[in-house]
């Protein structure tokens, strides 16, 4: 039997093979620094990035569809061609996906929890994945992490503590070059209840 591909939205990244790792260049024709948003949700907070810097580029990756659609439908209503979302498993993108050294930074913002302790080992967070993620960042590039969950926050602490490449650096103030860092529809939603978003930062020393 033939499968004949699901035709893409506007504005949408689909694989020509999904079984190599992309080529740089293959994602946007602009030359520029990119970011991934992985995890993305309906897409507010890399539109906001793309929008507030077009000199960098943006790749959202979300595995529901609706959410997808809803990402590239605002991305190509706002004119933004330093956008395009890729709708594939997280860590399949990080780990076999995504060109080595090709990414300055990565944000992974409210992802799944998983809270049950028979549910931990489904953290995307994990030596594996740190191993993965160093190797597609550049040398330099930020691994940038927020949650409302303490638990998750520890664990993924504790993991990043073993990373040979991987290592801490300081979010920074208000008046820092995060300052400008939008909101996540989650985040404005947790701090609407009253909740503590917990957040790190790690910086990629392999190359
Ligand atoms: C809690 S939401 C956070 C969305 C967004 N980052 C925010 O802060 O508003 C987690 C998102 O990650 C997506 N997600 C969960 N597991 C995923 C996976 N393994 N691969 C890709 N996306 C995933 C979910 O569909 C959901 O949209």
């Amino acid at each position: 039997m033939k499968l004949i591909p699901r035709p893409a939205e506007p504005g949408e990244f689909l694989p020509e093979n999904y079984f190599c790792r992309l080529s740089p260049g293959e994602l946007f024709t602009q030359e520029a620094p990119l970011e991934v948003d992985l995890g993305s949700g309906d897409g507010s907070f890399a539109l906001a990035m793309a929008r507030q810097f077009p000199d960098r580029n943006f790749l959202a990756v979300e595995r529901l569809l609706g959410r997808v659609r809803k990402t590239c439908k605002r991305a190509t209503e706002a004119g933004l061609p330093n956008l395009r979302v890729l709708r594939l498993e997280a860590r399949y993108t990080v780990e076999w996906l995504l060109p080595h050294a090709s990414v300055s930074r990565l944000h992974l913002l409210f992802p799944d929890p998983w809270p049950k302790a028979r549910h931990h080992r489904r953290r995307l967070i994990n030596a594996e994945f740190l191993c993965a993620l160093s190797k597609v960042l550049v040398p330099g590039g930020d691994f940038l992490f927020k949650t409302d969950h303490e638990g998750y926050f520890a664990w993924a602490t504790d993991e990043l503590a073993l990373s040979e490449h991987l290592h801490f650096i300081s979010w920074g103030d208000e008046s820092g070059e995060l300052s400008e860092y939008p909101r996540t529809d989650f985040e404005a939603q947790w701090l609407a209840e009253g909740r503590f978003v917990h957040k790190l930062r790690a910086q990629n020393l392999a190359g």
